[in-house]
C-alpha cells in the first residue's frame, strides 16, 4: 500500500525526518527556503498533512484553496497566530501545535534576555569585539540587578510558570497576570493581578509570555508602557505582534525603559530597524525553542499528532 504525502515547508532535524519518512511518503525542504504561497498551495498537491512552521502565513485565502486531499495541519510550533483555524475548520481541516515541549528552551532565553538587557550585554560584548573596552572603572558600564528585582509576568501558562521558576533562582517577586488565576501548587506565592493596570507598577522586570490574539495585539503601547515603574526592562519571547514598536522604540529612547530584552518581532526578519541602532536592547533573531532537544520534541510531537489523525483518532493536541 502506498504511503501517505506530507508536505513539510522547512528543513526539520534529521532525526524528525527519518521518522516522518518511515511511515510517509515525505515532500521535504532539502534547501529550507521560504515558500511562497504559490508554491504552497502547488507542493500541497496529493498531501493529505502540511506540517507548517511559523514563517508560513496560512490566511482565509490559501487555506481554502489548498487541495482538498489535505486533512491535517500539524504545526511545528506552540504559537498559531499564523494559520487561520477558523477557514481550516470549516474547511474540515485538522490543525495541532506542539505545545509543552519548548518551554524550558524559551524560559532560559527568557531568562538570558533579562539578565543580558539589564547588565547591558550589547554594549559590553561591543567594547570587547571592536577594542574599545578602555578599562574597568567603578562607575563604567553599571546595570541594573536583577537579583532580588520585582517581575511582573504576563501570560502564566507554561512557558510563564518556569520562568517564574528561574526567577526565583535569583529572589525575584513574582507578580502575574492570567486570563485565569492559578491554584496555589502552581502560583508558588506569586500574585496575581486581574487586569494589566495593576500588573504593570510592580514591574521592574516584565516578561512577555502570552500568545498573539486580537486581543493581545500591541497590548504593550504608550498608555501600557506609562504604567511601568521608570527604568523597567522589558522582556519578549512570545510573538512580536503583542508590541507596538513605535511606543516600545519612544520608551527606549527617552529612558522611560532601561533596556528591552528581544527574541521576537514584528515582520521577522526585516525588523524595524530602529531597535538595531539602539544600545539599550538585547536582540535575539527568534531563537527561543532553538536546541536540538527540543526542536526534536517538537517534530515528534507534530508527528504523533499526525500518526493519530491518519490512524483516525483524535490528536494530542487538537486545536481545531
Ligand atoms: C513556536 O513554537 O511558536 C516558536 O515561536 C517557534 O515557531
Amino acid at each position: 500500500m502506498s504511503k501517505p504525502t506530507v508536505f513539510v515547508t522547512r528543513k526539520l532535524p534529521d532525526d524528525v525526518e527519518a521518522r516522518l519518512s518511515q511511515n510517509y511518503d515525505v515532500r521535504l525542504n532539502t534547501s529550507d527556503k521560504i515558500y511562497t504561497q504559490d508554491e504552497i498551495l502547488k507542493l500541497s498537491q496529493g498531501a493529505v498533512a502540511i506540517i507548517p512552521c511559523h514563517t508560513e502565513k496560512m490566511d482565509a485565502a490559501l487555506i481554502q484553496q489548498l487541495p482538498d486531499s489535505v486533512k491535517a495541519l500539524c504545526c511545528f510550533s506552540v504559537g498559531y497566530d499564523h494559520i487561520d483555524i477558523q477557514a481550516a475548520k470549516a474547511k474540515g481541516i485538522q490543525v495541532t501545535n506542539t505545545p509543552n515541549v519548548l518551554n524550558d528552551a524559551t524560559a532560559e532565553i527568557a531568562m538570558l534576555l533579562l539578565l543580558g538587557a539589564a547588565r547591558r550585554e550589547y554594549e559590553g560584548e561591543t567594547q570587547i569585539r571592536t577594542d574599545s573596552w578602555a578599562d574597568w572603572g567603578a562607575t563604567f558600564q553599571l546595570g541594573k540587578q536583577v537579583s532580588g528585582g520585582k517581575l511582573g509576568i504576563l501570560g502564566m501558562g507554561r512557558v510563564g510558570q518556569i520562568m517564574a521558576r528561574r526567577a526565583r533562582g535569583f529572589d525575584m517577586e513574582i507578580h502575574y497576570y492570567n486570563r485565569s488565576r492559578l491554584t496555589p501548587d502552581l502560583e508558588m506565592g506569586a500574585t496575581y493581578h486581574d487586569n494589566i493596570e495593576s500588573l504593570f507598577p510592580h514591574c521592574d522586570f516584565l516578561s512577555i509570555h502570552c500568545p498573539a490574539t486580537p486581543d493581545t495585539h500591541h497590548i504593550i503601547n504608550k498608555e501600557s508602557i506609562a504604567l511601568l515603574p521608570d527604568n523597567a526592562v522589558l522582556v519578549n519571547t512570545a510573538r512580536g505582534a503583542v508590541i507596538n514598536d513605535d511606543d516600545l522604540i519612544s520608551a527606549l529612547k527617552s529612558g522611560k525603559l532601561f533596556s528591552a530584552g528581544l527574541d521576537v518581532f514584528n515582520d521577522e526578519p526585516n525588523i524595524d530597524p530602529r531597535y538595531k541602532q539602539l544600545e539599550n536592547t538585547f536582540l535575539l533573531p527568534h531563537i527561543g525553542s532553538a536546541t536540538l532537544k527540543t526542536r526534536n520534541e517538537m517534530g515528534f510531537r507534530a508527528i504523533d499528532n499526525l500518526d493519530a489523525i491518519i490512524a483516525n483518532k483524535p490528536p494530542k493536541d487538537k486545536l481545531v
